[in-house]
């Protein structure tokens, strides 16, 4: 992915703002309330949250910041957890947007990463 040279962090912001907009409605309850493994849940939400528009994972998504498929293998689960919940205040300034999760959320899209190895 190409790097853009930013004027400045309210570009940055506002180009997140936008990104964040298009954001479809997520069906968040319904994938909660499924009658499926944790696993499943947590790639059904990184499938409707669309976390591809910025990272590789597995066959699908896009290359230019870290891939995820084998994120298992390198990131504890509580760092990964403590990152989704708030990525700006472990990294502030971070291109990834907060999606604020909440924690049945959390808790299945970590599993699903962990999943993957
Ligand atoms: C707008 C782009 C964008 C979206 C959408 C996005 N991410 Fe990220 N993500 C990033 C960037 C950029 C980084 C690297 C952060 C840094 O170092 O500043 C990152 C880092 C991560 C990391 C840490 C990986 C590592 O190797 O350090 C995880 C885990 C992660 N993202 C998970 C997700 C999940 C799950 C979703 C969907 C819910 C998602 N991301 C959606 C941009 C995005």
């Amino acid at each position: 992915m190409p790097r853009p040279e930013w004027k400045s962090e309210q570009e940055v912001a506002d180009v997140v703002a936008f990104l964040l907009g298009l954001k479809r409605d997520v069906p968040k309850e319904k994938i909660l309330q499924a009658k499926a493994s944790e696993i499943e849940k947590g790639e059904a939400l990184v499938q409707a949250y669309d976390c591809r528009a910025c990272h590789t994972i597995g066959e699908g998504g896009v290359s230019g910041y870290p891939e995820l498929t084998h994120v298992g293998r390198k990131i504890r689960p509580e760092w990964e957890r403590r990152w989704l919940q708030d990525t700006q205040k472990v990294k502030p300034g971070t291109f990834m947007p907060t999606f604020g999760f909440s924690d049945p959320e959390l808790d299945a899209i970590v599993a699903y990463l962990h999943s993957l190895n």
